[in-house]
């Protein structure tokens, strides 16, 4: 066999071959940059649709929140909200534009963290472990079946195979079913620092007691914001009953994993305090209250 290959290759015939093949790998090679132009534009296009609806979503739940404003009015408001976040293209748009920035980032996809870290602290064992992905724009677990049982979320999925569900409305078997829960690049989706704080109870009561937390968010809600720093939300997961194992920053993204030590306590108090002062920061926030 060996030496067949060591003829193949010797023969002039072949070797004009494999040319050819070189020339047409390189013909391949040159679609790539269409590729890349054809997200170019779809950037271009909707150059800042992720933010947009951030601000979007957040004016929607300040509005929720106003008691004291007339029905009608409130209604109208929230109706031309809703009408600016179908401009942009609605969750639909969002969720391209997510997965074509993560193309960008050189294909840098949060679960390549998640899965190496989880090798390296989650004992080996005969029963799979159960993992639930919060917002999941794709099946990132699927090559790891023989080890991991995967339910996959999201408010609006763009692949059979992920569940339609709200996070917060999830009715799951039962209390403490996961092993592992991930919320990545989801928990500064709502407008409502309170929402966030409720995703993280909502995952605390889900999770099963030595099981794991993973946290990925955008770096500068931890390291610019004037309401929330690493060591801050560190402690707010402390007293949730989760002591952080690892963490990892790239340029863009801060990940972190938790492990939970005890069941939810019965009290937390994270109200909005500002906590790093100063001009030029952002006003990410989580309020936590049990
Ligand atoms: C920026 S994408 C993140 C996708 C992916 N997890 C990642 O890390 O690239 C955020 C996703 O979270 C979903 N999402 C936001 N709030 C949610 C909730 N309460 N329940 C389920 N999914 C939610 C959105 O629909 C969206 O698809």
């Amino acid at each position: 066999m060996g030496k067949t290959l060591n003829n193949e290759l010797n023969d002039p015939a072949c070797i004009s071959a494999s040319n050819k093949k070189v020339k047409k790998r390189r013909k391949r090679k040159k679609s790539v940059p269409i590729i890349t132009s054809i997200i170019f534009s779809v950037q271009r296009l909707k150059p800042d649709v992720i933010s947009k609806l951030h601000q979007l979503n957040k004016k929607v739940e300040l509005i929720k929140k106003q008691e004291t404003i007339d029905k009608a009015l409130k209604k109208a408001k929230l109706a031309s909200l809703e009408n600016e976040i179908k401009q942009i293209g609605g969750l639909s748009v969002y969720q391209t534009v997510s997965k074509t920035r993560e193309h960008f980032h050189g294909n840098v996809n949060s679960s390549k963290w998640i899965i190496s870290s989880l090798k390296t602290f989650a004992s080996k064992s005969e029963v799979k472990l159960r993992l639930l992905d919060v917002g999941a724009l794709s099946m990132n677990y699927e090559n790891q079946a023989s080890w991991l049982q995967c339910t996959y979320i999201d408010l609006n999925p763009q692949k059979k195979g992920i569940l339609k569900s709200d996070f917060l409305k999830f009715k799951s078997g039962a209390m403490e079913e996961y092993d592992i829960i991930v919320l990545s690049l989801v928990l500064n989706f709502p407008g409502d620092a309170q929402v966030r704080g409720q995703m993280l109870v909502k995952a605390t009561e889900l999770c099963k007691t030595c099981g794991y937390i993973f946290v990925v968010l955008p770096l500068a809600c931890l390291s610019n914001s004037r309401y929330l720093t690493h060591d801050n939300f560190h402690v707010m997961m402390e007293s949730l009953g989760h002591s952080l194992i690892a963490s990892h920053n790239s340029t863009k993204l801060s990940h972190k994993a938790f492990r939970k030590k005890s069941r939810l306590p019965e009290k937390c108090d994270f109200p909005k305090k500002v906590v790093q002062p100063g001009g030029n920061k952002n006003n990410f926030c989580i309020v936590l209250q049990t």
